[in-house]
């Protein structure tokens, strides 16, 4: 692996995505056991009990379809979780889920010239909060995993997909994608203000969703989407 260049463990941080942005330090990743103030997209609350793998990497690089990078960190998710035996989904744009239930979710940001991209994979949890609609490898397979050997065998495959972006885009990966894409040919709801109702018809080659709403066909490239009439999200 040349793009990561340091490692750092830490017993417990607020957010290793907080601890890199704080820091000039470039393709160096931050593993942390627990986080105090983990945090997703919009804002959201990451839990961050001990068992599961919370890390974040900085990079100063351009990629073709940069846009698309949480797409190609979810199926490098994908493909490490077929390697342990089970099949995963994504759940455009940066969510994967096992057996319906988020196992994994990803943050990319743009600070400056530099991306920050952090991952959350549930891998030891016994339990989690009532209510919150998360699964874990364990929980699934029964068995516990070394996660020092999860986290270098996912970075290896992230490795090798973002030099793939890099030279060659996302049309690369665009099948991949979606063969594992979650609510494909359904009726969706797109969180917008205020909300589109669309059938999700098709990925495009830059990794946006296509949406059939009754406007006619929109093409997304950031956002949340739920399938009509359930609290999958
Ligand atoms: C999401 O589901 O919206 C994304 C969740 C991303 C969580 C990871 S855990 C490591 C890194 N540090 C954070 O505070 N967030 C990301």
């Amino acid at each position: 692996m040349k793009r990561f260049l340091c490692m750092l463990w830490l017993e417990e941080v607020s957010s290793t995505q907080d601890y890199l942005k704080d820091k000039m330090s470039l393709n160096c990743v931050v593993v942390a056991r627990t986080q105090r103030l983990g945090r997703g997209r919009y804002g959201r609350f990451w839990h961050s009990d001990m068992g599961g793998l919370y890390f974040s990497f900085s990079l100063k690089e351009s990629f073709k379809d940069e846009q698309a990078l949480p797409l190609v960190l979810s199926l490098s998710v994908c493909q490490l979780l077929e390697d342990y035996g089970f099949f995963a989904s994504i759940k455009w744009i940066n969510d994967v889920y096992l057996k319906g239930k988020k196992i994994c979710g990803i943050l990319v940001e743009k600070v400056k010239d530099r991306i920050i991209a952090g991952i959350g994979l549930n891998v030891n949890q016994e339990n989690f909060p009532e209510g919150l609609q998360a699964t874990s490898m364990l929980l699934v397979s029964g068995r516990k995993y070394d996660t020092i050997e999860v986290l270098f065998r996912l970075l290896k495959k992230i490795d090798r997909n973002l030099d793939l972006l890099k030279e060659r885009g996302f049309g690369d990966f665009r099948e991949d994608i979606k063969k594992r894409l979650l609510f494909l040919g359904e009726e969706v709801i797109l969180q917008t203000d205020p909300p589109t109702v669309g059938i999700l018809t098709d990925l495009s080659p830059e990794g946006q969703i296509i949406l059939l709403t009754a406007e006619g066909e929109k093409r997304v490239i950031s956002g949340d989407i739920t399938l009509r009439g359930t609290i999958l999200s």
